[in-house]
């Protein structure tokens, strides 16, 4: 079964948002607390091309983490994945999405999977072009195809706001780089990443994404085949093993669909052959998971029998 009804989306929506007070809005990122606490939307996407939505589908959120998976789908169409299984492990951690105990532990320093900081970073500096700005807009590019949005763009106070504070992500990439795990210049590497984790986008834009993983890699809109089907299954398993980090298990026995979040409060579900998920619930629990959005996908789970276990 399939929600394909605006109000009983409406519904769930609004009982999900009553729990936005046990949530609190990301701050580490300064230009992220302006977010209201208890703003919820969410867009599910179909492969026929309907589409169905609540709250308010005009807000605009940034990234951050989601565009961890959009990246890897880019380096691993242009290198393979042998070449970036290279730099970075296919392992969950278990520890924060920022943590640099495991870069410390491992004998080379090897981040142990694309979704967490480290190997994000790793992958960010696998990104072709000859200048930071070649980069950003690869990336772009690679985002509108997805969205089928020729306008999309990146907010340029989140960019900034992170670059300028980032020093734990800045440490990473030193760490990483005194390995030889990533090369280049890690200014570089910072401001496409900033960058990348500021594109921003809507609930139904992203929902389109996600809805591009669920069909193996063809956008339904266009017909276009955005990426192979080899691509799309390798992110994601990535986003059922690691995509909510630390809280990955936990999030497939509850929910049990692909998916990847970000402390912006977004999260892009992909139930494969089915849907499309974009929600943005800025009030976040300790994990830096969307406490709403969460709250929301286990009602959607309960009534339209959405995981895949
Ligand atoms: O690197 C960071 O810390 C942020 N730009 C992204 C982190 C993030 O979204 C983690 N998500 N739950």
């Amino acid at each position: 079964m399939a929600c394909r009804d605006g109000q009983t989306l409406s519904a769930l929506v609004e009982k999900a948002r009553k729990l936005s007070f046990e949530g609190k809005v990301a701050n580490y990122i300064p230009a992220l607390q302006k977010e209201s606490p208890d703003h919820l939307s969410c867009a599910i996407a179909y492969p026929e091309g309907d589409c169905f939505s609540a709250g308010d589908i005009n807000k605009k959120f940034t990234l951050q983490s989601i565009s961890k998976i959009i990246t890897l789908a880019l380096v691993l169409m242009d290198y393979g994945p042998e070449r970036v299984f290279h730099r970075v492990g296919m392992e969950p951690t278990g520890d924060p999405f920022n943590s640099i105990i495991k870069l410390e532990t491992s004998s080379k320093a090897k981040p142990l999977n694309p979704m967490i900081n480290a190997g994000a970073l790793a992958v960010t500096s696998m990104i072709k072009g000859s200048s930071a700005e070649e980069k950003v807009d690869y990336i772009m590019n690679f985002v509108k195809k997805l969205t089928n949005e020729p306008e999309i763009d990146y907010c340029e106070e989140v960019a900034i706001s992170e670059f300028t504070t980032s020093f734990l992500n800045r440490s990473l990439c030193f760490y990483m780089k005194g390995d030889g795990v990533i090369h280049g210049n890690v200014e570089e590497i910072m401001e496409v990443y900033t960058k990348q984790c500021a594109i921003r986008l809507n609930c139904l834009q992203l929902a389109r994404v996600g809805l591009v993983f669920a069909m193996d890699g063809r956008n339904p809109l266009t017909d276009e085949q955005v990426m192979p089907k080899e691509v799309a299954r390798i992110c994601k398993t990535f986003m059922v093993t690691c995509g909510m980090y630390n809280a990955s298990g936990e999030f497939a026995i509850r929910i049990g669909i692909p998916a990847k979040s970000g402390v912006s409060g977004g999260i892009m579900g992909s139930v494969p052959g089915r849907m499309g998920i974009g929600i943005f619930g800025p009030a976040l629990n300790e994990v830096g998971n969307s406490h709403t959005g969460l709250k929301l996908l286990e009602l959607l789970q309960e009534k339209y029998d959405l995981s895949m276990f």
